[in-house]
C-alpha cells in the first residue's frame, strides 16, 4: 500500500469564544509545526475562521466546517467555498453526518460542494458513515459505498487528487462508543475498494482514509496503528489543546 501523510483534523463544531478559539487555534499551530510530516487540521465556527488564520499562520490547515453548493447570490446564511479560500482556508469539511442526517443534506447536495470546494481549491474532507440502525441491518458497506458513489458522481481522479475520506458511524459520534480498530479498518477498506472501482487503485491507494467517533488520547495510538487509518477527525477531543496534542503525536508514529 502507498505510504500516505497522516491527516488529523480537529473539527471544533459549535463551541469556543472569539478568545478560546484563538487560544486553542495557537496552540495547535504550535504544536503542528514540531510535525511537519502530519497534516494537522483545524475546523472552528465560520464567525472565527478570519482572526484563526491570522494566529494559526501556516502552522496547520484551516477549514470550514461545510460549504455552499453555490458561488454566490441569495443564499441567506450560507459561505461560499470561494469566501473560505479568500480568508485563508485551506480545507473544508463536507457531508458531516451532523448535516447529513441534522440537516437533511442528500448526496446530490453533497457532489455539488466537493465540486466548489476543489474549485476554490481547498482540500476536502468528504465524511461517510452509517447510522446505528444501518449497521444493525449488516448495511455498513453498502451505505458507505452509495455515499461515496453519490458525491464523487460526475468528479474526475483529476480533480478529486486532494480528496481526503473521513470514515465518521454516526453511532460513534459524541457518544464515547468508539469503533474497534478492526471495524475502522474493515470499513476503510470498503472505501478504498470503492475508490478503486469508481477510479483506478492506484487512485485509491493516494487517498487518506480518516477515522471520526469518539476519537481521545487513548485511543488514538491503537486506531492510528492499523494500516488502513491514515488519522484522524476528532470532535470533542480536539477543543482541549492537550488532548488534540496527544493525538498530533499518536498521528506521528505513521509519518
Ligand atoms: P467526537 O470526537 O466528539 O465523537 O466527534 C467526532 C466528529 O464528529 C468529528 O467530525
Amino acid at each position: 500500500m502507498a505510504q500516505r501523510t497522516p491527516f488529523l483534523g480537529g473539527n471544533w463544531k459549535m463551541n469556543t469564544t472569539p478568545a478560546t478559539a484563538l487560544e486553542l487555534a495557537a496552540a495547535v499551530a504550535t504544536k503542528a509545526r514540531a510535525f511537519p510530516r502530519v497534516d494537522v487540521a483545524i475546523y472552528p465556527p465560520f464567525p472565527f475562521l478570519q482572526a484563526t488564520v491570522a494566529v494559526v499562520a501556516g502552522g496547520a490547515l484551516v477549514g470550514g466546517q461545510d460549504c455552499s453548493s453555490e458561488i454566490a447570490g441569495a443564499f441567506t446564511g450560507q459561505t461560499s467555498a470561494g469566501m473560505l479560500a479568500d480568508l485563508g482556508c485551506t480545507s473544508v469539511l463536507i457531508g458531516h453526518s451532523e448535516r447529513r442526517h441534522g440537516l437533511g443534506e442528500t448526496d446530490a447536495v453533497l457532489s455539488k460542494k466537493l465540486g466548489r470546494a476543489i474549485d476554490a481549491g481547498l482540500v476536502p474532507v468528504l465524511c461517510v458513515g452509517e447510522t446505528l440502525v444501518e449497521r444493525e441491518a449488516g448495511n455498513t458497506h453498502e451505505i458507505i459505498g452509495l455515499q461515496l458513489r453519490g458525491a464523487l458522481a460526475g468528479h474526475s481522479a483529476e480533480a478529486m487528487s486532494r480528496l481526503v475520506v473521513a470514515y465518521e458511524p454516526v453511532w460513534a459520534i459524541g457518544t464515547g462508543r468508539t469503533a474497534t480498530p478492526d471495524d475502522a479498518a474493515e470499513a476503510h477498506r470498503t472505501v478504498h475498494r470503492t475508490l478503486g472501482v469508481l477510479y483506478d487503485v492506484r487512485f485509491s491507494e493516494r487517498v487518506r482514509v480518516i477515522y471520526g467517533g469518539s476519537v481521545n488520547a487513548k485511543n488514538a495510538a491503537d486506531l492510528f496503528s492499523r494500516e488502513e487509518i491514515d488519522g484522524g477527525l476528532v470532535g470533542g477531543a480536539s477543543l482541549q489543546a492537550a488532548d488534540f496534542a496527544a493525538i498530533i503525536d499518536a498521528a506521528s508514529l505513521r509519518a
